[in-house]
């Protein structure tokens, strides 16, 4: 009995990986597949990826070229690494690949089936897509709501003010937590009309805790991602833990629906992004006819997702990249200084009139894209890409920080220079989805859906930081010294969150 068991140990060790590694193998001969690392049997690339995938798989394009093909677990993935190989995807084959990878935990409370991020590409997209680019994210919409928005900003400058007061001396304040208080802040405003950040509300605080978690779990490499068929095990708990948090983030959106139902009785009515859910009408044929409860709630904690970590973690990274970079902080503190001088507060209308600022925001995205792999896409069919076979169902990463540092399309690439995109040749690149050497917001038909709300927000909150402060890093840090590594999770952040010491221009009132 003991020796079967030591024949089955043995077998399951040796034989089943070499069973499956040939397997794998044989199916390749007749496909022309990308290049790409050797693989361990079962695991395949998985232990070569590291913290930081983004990375790593850039490193591969020395070895393996523009276009690598890895086997994550039993996920078939291919990355693309290049400008040249972007532009290719996005111009040619962007419809085969426009679906979206579902990940785990986005599983629960069929929150994939309402949402329009993961979507697959069809009808119920389209009319999402629809709505966010008619009615939500029109420039015209953005400016009616620029009230909103210095409401948030007032609020962050204060809560920083505060906390300096009670800061030790020659230590910092850790400042992304107010910038992500204020993004959620302005995401609560604009789609609810409410307050979610105020501590006196427990509804309000339920919501933030439960949306903080379900960003946590999300962002967490998972397993059952890797092996699809250990799903039902969850081994991490990572899908208990989303729908719980998922779970509370519905129950308080739906009460926030259902009170807005019952002012809409009273005949009063609000002009946020909830009001247009509301009156969504659909023509019935092949779209419906009216967003479900369930729709419109997935639809709300996914506007909270998408917004609030990817505007906060780029301000966090154009702070530290200025104040890693002395030259370049003098330079835009002047600007800022000449266009809204010290009188009044830093408004949205001043945006324009910022060149340099906006080159700092770009030269930050460049280097630090929120999302570096973009939102992985997926082959809806088999199909022939740059004269290789991907298979239906191939996961795709599209290494947008790769791109921003391809050095056939970036002079001295890895150096935070603004002043690149002032210059003749570079103004004209911007990151609205047709320049593919820059895309920090993805391009075709996937890409960032808010990308005039977050464009907006990310100078809103950095051009006010700067204005109504000045920064400083803690007596123990230097620019040179300072700690630039990254760590994956909803969005990449900085390692180490970045600590700095705010000094007030007491000029300015808000
Ligand atoms: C600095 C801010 C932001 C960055 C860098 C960013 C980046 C991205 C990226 C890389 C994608 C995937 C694109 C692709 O697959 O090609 C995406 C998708 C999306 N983003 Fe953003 N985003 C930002 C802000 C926002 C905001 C403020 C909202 C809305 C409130 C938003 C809503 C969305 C939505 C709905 C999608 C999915 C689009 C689709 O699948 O059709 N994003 N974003």
């Amino acid at each position: 009995m003991v020796l079967d068991w030591c024949y089955f140990a043995w077998f399951s060790i040796f034989l089943v990986p070499f069973f499956f590694l040939v397997l794998s193998r044989k199916k390749s001969c007749s496909h022309r597949l990308p290049p790409g690392p050797p693989g361990w049997p079962i695991f395949g690339n998985l232990f070569d990826l590291g913290t930081l995938p983004h990375q790593t798989i850039a490193g591969m394009k020395l070895r393996y070229g523009p276009v690598v093909l890895l086997r994550i677990g039993s996920v078939k993935t291919i990355a693309i690494l290049s400008a040249k190989v972007a532009t290719e995807f996005f111009k040619n084959h962007d419809a085969c690949f426009a679906d979206r990878k579902i990940i785990d935990t986005m599983l629960v409370h069929n929150y994939n089936k309402s949402s329009l991020v993961l979507a697959p590409y069809g009808t119920y997209w389209r009319v999402l897509r629809r709505i966010c680019t008619v009615e939500m994210f029109t420039n015209k919409r953005i400016n009616e709501t620029a009230h909103l928005r210095q409401k948030c900003i007032d609020s962050m400058l204060q809560w920083i003010d505060k906390e300096a007061k009670s800061m030790k001396k020659g230590s910092g304040i850790e400042v992304a937590r107010f910038i992500f208080l204020a993004s959620f802040n302005m995401m609560g405003n604009l789609m609810l009309s409410r307050d979610l950040v105020d501590p006196e509300s427990k509804k309000a605080s339920e919501f933030f805790t439960a949306m903080e978690g379900l960003m946590e779990w999300s962002g967490q490499p998972n397993i059952s991602d890797i092996f699809p068929c250990l799903r039902w095990l969850d081994i991490q708990g990572l899908r208990q833990k989303a729908g719980r948090d998922m779970g509370k983030a519905i129950e308080v959106a739906s009460t926030f629906v259902k009170e807005r139902l019952k002012e809409h009785k009273e005949g009063e009515y609000k002009k946020d992004f909830l009001e247009v859910l509301l009156e969504f009408e659909g023509s019935g044929k092949d779209e419906p006819a009216k967003l479900s409860e369930h729709q419109i709630n997935i639809f709300i904690l996914e506007m909270f997702i998408a917004g609030s970590e990817t505007s906060s973690s780029s301000v966090e990274w154009a702070l530290a990249e200025l104040l890693c970079n002395p030259e370049a902080m003098t330079r835009v503190k002047a600007e800022i200084n000449e266009v809204v001088g010290s009188n009044r507060k830093f408004e949205e209308s001043d945006i324009d009139n910022l060149h340099y600022m906006q080159a700092v925001v770009k030269e930050t995205l460049r280097l630090h894209p929120p999302a570096p792999l973009l939102v992985p896409r997926r082959a809806i069919q088999d199909t022939s890409f740059m004269g290789y076979d991907i298979s239906e169902d191939t996961q795709v990463f599209v290494n947008a920080w790769a791109i921003g540092r391809d050095p056939e399309c970036w002079e001295d690439p890895w150096a935070f220079k603004p002043e690149r995109f002032l210059n003749l040749s570079s103004k004209t690149t911007d990151f609205k989805g047709q320049n593919f050497e820059f895309i920090p917001f993805g391009a075709g038909r996937r890409m960032c859906a808010g990308l005039p709300l977050g464009n907006r927000m990310s100078h809103l909150l950095l051009g006010s930081l700067l204005h109504a402060f000045d920064w400083e890093l803690p007596s123990n840090v230097t620019p040179k010294s300072m700690d630039m590594k990254e760590r994956m999770g909803m969005t990449v952040r900085k390692l180490q969150p970045l600590q700095v010491v705010p000094i007030k221009n007491e000029h300015i009132l808000y």
